[in-house]
């Protein structure tokens, strides 16, 4: 780990791919892409109706190739690839706009739509295709097994004793287009500021959580994100 220069932790959520045209989570209506949230994401509504979730995801996972990162995904990348001390991003978000933009160093918390599991093996790997109650694994053979590598709801999110270490060791931590309504990722403003991190908040708009954030940056992601990212590159250069 690079040891010359503040380190950075970035977290993401929906906001930042909403000016991709991916929907965000909480839009005005209360539903995701038209289903209650809880039907789409939960071990529960897997039970319940497996083709319905097979396939939400199935239409999720083929948006992707319609879609393209915008501004935003290219700043962290920037910020990423020229930042002198140590960066970690995490992000909420199942896509792979981050990624497809040149981020690196990023953590998948909430799983991605371009992998899938099974739930008899526990194997996972990378799926461009659809799944279905028919799909088979190709580790242990076994069919009906199948499922979205996505964290549901009552679900473990991934990596979270990597991501709590950063967190209490960023001079930095930065939150993006999340709406703080989601644990534990809405509780890391409050772990990397006991560990005495500056925090800024990026959003359209004011959030569950804004008021445990030193600072704040209002606007549309495309326009704040690359502005902070240009301002934390030239704050640096000139000490
Ligand atoms: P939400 O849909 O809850 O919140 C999106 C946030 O982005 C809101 O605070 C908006 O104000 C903000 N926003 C929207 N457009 C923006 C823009 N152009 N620029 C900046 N901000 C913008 O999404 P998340 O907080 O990411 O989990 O949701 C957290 C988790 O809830 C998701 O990861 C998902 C869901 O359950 C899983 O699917 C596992």
């Amino acid at each position: 780990m690079k040891s010359d220069g503040p380190e950075i932790v970035v977290l993401t959520g929906a906001g930042v791919s909403a000016e991709s045209g991916i929907a965000t989570f909480r839009g005005t209506d209360g539903l995701w892409e038209g289903h209650r949230i809880e039907d789409v994401a939960s071990p529960e509504g897997f039970d319940r109706k497996p083709q319905l979730v097979h396939r939400f995801y199935n239409l999720r996972r083929a948006a992707l190739r319609t879609v393209q990162p915008n501004a935003a995904h290219s700043a962290l990348a920037r910020l990423e690839a020229a930042w002198p001390g140590a960066f970690l991003l995490v992000t909420q978000n199942v896509d792979d706009l981050h990624e497809r933009a040149g981020s690196r160093r990023l953590i998948h918390m909430h799983g991605e739509l371009r992998n899938v599991r099974c739930t008899a093996c526990s194997a996972s790997w990378p799926w461009e295709e659809e799944t279905s109650t028919h799909s088979r694994c190709p580790s242990c053979g076994d069919t009906g097994t199948v499922r979205p590598d996505i964290v549901w709801f009552g679900e473990m999110p991934i990596d979270m004793d990597r991501i709590i270490a950063r967190l209490a060791t960023c001079a930095i931590f930065i939150s993006i287009g999340t709406s703080g309504q989601v644990y534990p990722a809405a509780g890391f403003v409050d772990t990397a500021a006991r560990h005495g991190a500056r925090t800024i908040e990026v959003n359209l708009a004011g959030t569950a959580t804004s008021k445990a954030f030193h600072e704040r940056r209002t606007g549309p992601a495309t326009e704040t994100v690359p502005a902070l990212v240009d301002e934390l590159l030239n704050a640096h250069h000139s000490h």
